[in-house]
């Protein structure tokens, strides 16, 4: 038997994309503008800031794009706290204003060590979009400036979040259920 297996979509295509068109018309004021970086962390965002980007297009926005990876060390299923950029940035971003794109804000420090790092080199500015969050998860206080949806603690995967690095193709987001004694990542 599988030691986990997908169960329950939790949010169709359909819900996503209807989101994606809404947080692209909150977005698009601020995207508009000359010297706008928008940056993916990756692995996770890959799907959302596709179809961001895509949306903000239609918008008339013309951003540049780039990605970071960013790796936290874990015992078990804790994050360690210990962030590190295993990827930099290759676009110039000193006096960008930058939008950093996630799949999902769970503990915080991801985005925070994002936000600093990026801030450090120089941004104007450092806005923050993820597609999910999970509040109850937070070890700081960390707010996202644009939130697609908020979601209760369950590990969900599917639409660039993975389990495993198994099922990020999936186009919608569904929850994983852990058999007993199974690991949770
Ligand atoms: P944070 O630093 O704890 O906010 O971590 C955010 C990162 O943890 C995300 O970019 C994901 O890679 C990963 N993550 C957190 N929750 C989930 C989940 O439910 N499914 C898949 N990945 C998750
Ligand atoms: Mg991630």
């Amino acid at each position: 038997m599988q030691p986990h297996h997908i169960r329950d979509v939790l949010l169709t295509e359909e819900q996503i994309r209807r989101r994606i068109d809404e947080l692209v018309h909150e977005l698009a004021g601020s995207c508009c503008g000359d010297n706008v970086v928008l940056i993916g962390i990756l692995r996770g965002s890959f799907m959302f800031l596709a179809d961001l980007v895509r949306g903000l297009y239609r918008q008339g926005a013309r951003p540049r794009i780039d990605f970071i990876t960013l790796e936290s060390y874990g015992v078990g299923t804790a994050s360690s706290g210990t962030v590190r950029m295993t990827k930099d940035v290759g676009e110039e971003i000193a006096g960008a204003d930058v939008l950093v794109v996630d799949d999902i804000l769970d503990t915080g420090r991801t985005l925070r060590f994002a936000q600093l790092a990026l801030l450090e080199k120089g941004a104007r500015t450092v806005r923050t979009c993820v597609l999910l969050d999970k509040p109850a998860r937070r070890v700081a206080p960390f707010q996202a400036d644009y939130v697609g949806f908020t979601i209760a603690d369950r590990f969900v995967v599917g639409y660039g979040l993975d389990y495993d690095s198994h099922y990020r193709e999936l186009p919608y987001i569904a929850c994983v259920t852990f058999a007993p004694g199974a690991a949770r990542a």
